[in-house]
């Protein structure tokens, strides 16, 4: 061991709140007592704190005595280890959750991992038969196995947050079927829109996102248990049983590939980049509605800040995380595919890597989900600001484009010219279209009558779209009844 090692001991990363706490100051010893057969002396301190992964990956210990638990009980099926030994790894197992439950379980890096502190804690609950519990197994196949488990288990959270999350915004479509308000292309007011209908928009990309998981959820029910360290193993196990036993739909077909995918975790950090991209947009459009110039929504004061200066501010701090946040969790994405990309077959020890970010991006996406389903819960919508803004910007023009060509048979290119005549006349008067009277409007085209001043009305613009999808209140309650169907 090199000098100073003690000022050099690894203590590992801080374990997150709620995860067990890891050992922080590696005891001395001779040798790894799982490894260490063959070697002389203790890892250098250096060695240990890069090395140890128990300090994150002890969020995996509920995975790990599962899969060990369904291993230990199919080695007993076949006859591959004796029951009364399997009965005692039971036991001993059920005992390692209950400490590690209750915080009585020291974790150790010198271990190095969860998984050899949960093993090496079993020798010494029940001696002898704690060795026969890694027959027919490597950490190899057993990482694999721990971590699909757990990101099977983030997908189903992160599925019914999206579910509650898609039940507010449907909620607040439906009161506000009929709330006028500026729809936006370049941010520029286009044409008027209902905000029951800009909400359904993101119970679309939700609906989307929630397949995405489905999907990846589909691939992920194959199990690497029973692998090995990469060839499969001499003893005859049954990895149909393993598998079934912890709910996988098969064991993976080929035991090089069982231990060196990772790409369903890459699979689920990438629906969650979209996931927290589509939140980042929302957290955004939040942002400028509840500014004081637009003033359409007022976030409840949950979810505001103050200003430890300006007494007027209300700040939308969470929306504005929620926005940022999606740098993390894309950036996650991109450190585990940049740590996959070199790797030979099978395993390798960057693939130790893969979990910090995975579980930061999870986090992330949760508190993300669940603070969005809050704010969209809480917010005030200010209807009279909104339908202002909607005849704003002269937003109602198409609806007069279209006017000419139904009513005068115009053809379109034309209609489009007059409208914009008729629009430069407005900026001209400073006032609105739908203020313009018709003397105005028919210095320009003779032939519009009275009725045309109705289709200028922002009301009477959204009433007429009443396309399949459109933004008529009509059809906007027919999604949210669509909607509650295919997704609640
Ligand atoms: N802690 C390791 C990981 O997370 C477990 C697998 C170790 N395998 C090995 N051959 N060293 O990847």
């Amino acid at each position: 061991m090199s000098g100073n090692s003690k000022a050099r001991q690894g203590s590992g990363a801080a374990p997150p709140e709620a995860a067990p706490q890891a050992a922080t100051n590696p005891a001395p010893q001779a040798t790894n007592s799982m490894w260490g057969g063959r070697f002389d002396a203790a890892p250098d301190g250096l060695m240990t704190a890069i090395n140890a992964s128990v300090g994150f990956d002890c969020r995996l210990y509920a995975e790990d005595i599962a899969a060990s638990k369904a291993h230990a009980d199919m080695l007993v099926a076949q006859g591959i280890i004796p029951a009364a030994d399997g009965a005692k790894i039971q036991a001993g197992l059920d005992s390692i959750r209950e400490e590690i439950e209750h915080g009585r379980f020291e974790f150790k890096s010198e271990l190095e991992d969860i998984h050899m502190n949960i093993e090496a804690r079993l020798g010494e609950l029940i001696g002898g038969a704690a060795g026969r519990l890694h027959t027919a197994r490597s950490r190899n196949d057993q990482v694999a196995t721990d971590f699909r488990l757990w990101v099977r288990g983030a997908l189903q959270r992160s599925d019914a947050e999206m579910r509650d999350l898609q039940a507010a915004l449907i909620a607040r479509a439906e009161d506000n079927a009929a709330t006028v308000m500026p729809g936006f292309t370049h941010l520029q007011s286009a044409q008027p829109v209902t905000f029951g209908h800009h909400l359904l928009a993101y119970v679309e990309m939700l609906g989307r996102d929630r397949g995405r998981v489905t999907d990846c959820l589909r691939r992920l029910g194959e199990c690497p248990l029973g692998a090995g360290a990469l060839a499969g193993t001499s003893f005859p196990i049954d990895r149909e049983a393993s598998a079934t036993a912890l709910g996988f739909d098969r064991p993976c077909a080929n035991s090089i590939d069982a231990v060196s995918d990772r790409d369903f975790a890459l699979e689920a950090l990438s629906l969650a980049a979209i996931v927290a991209t589509h939140l980042s947009r929302l957290a955004e459009e939040l942002v400028i509605w509840s500014s004081a110039q637009f003033a359409f929504i007022r976030l409840s004061d949950g979810f505001s800040t103050g200003s430890s200066m300006m007494p007027q501010k209300r700040n939308p701090d969470a929306a504005e995380l929620v926005r940022a946040k999606s740098g993390r969790i894309t950036g996650a994405l991109v450190a585990l595919l940049t740590v996959m990309k070199g790797l030979a077959l099978s395993y390798a020890k960057d693939m130790q890597e893969d979990k910090e970010p995975l579980f930061d991006a999870f986090d992330s996406l949760s508190i993300c989900l669940r603070a969005t389903a809050g704010m969209i819960g809480d917010l005030e919508v200010d209807k009279a600001a909104m339908a202002g803004a909607a005849g704003h910007g002269h937003a109602t023009a198409t609806e007069l484009a279209d006017w000419l060509v139904r009513e005068l048979d115009m053809p379109f290119r034309d209609a489009h010219r007059v409208t914009g005549r008729v629009v430069r006349r407005a900026d001209e008067l400073s006032c609105r279209l739908d203020e313009l009277s018709l003397e105005e409007l028919q210095a320009v085209e003779p032939r519009i009558i009275a009725a045309a001043l109705e289709v200028l009305n922002p009301l009477n613009a959204v009433a007429s779209r009443s396309s399949y999808g459109g933004t008529a209140p009509s059809q906007v309650r027919a999604q949210v009844v669509r909607a509650r169907e295919r997704f609640l």
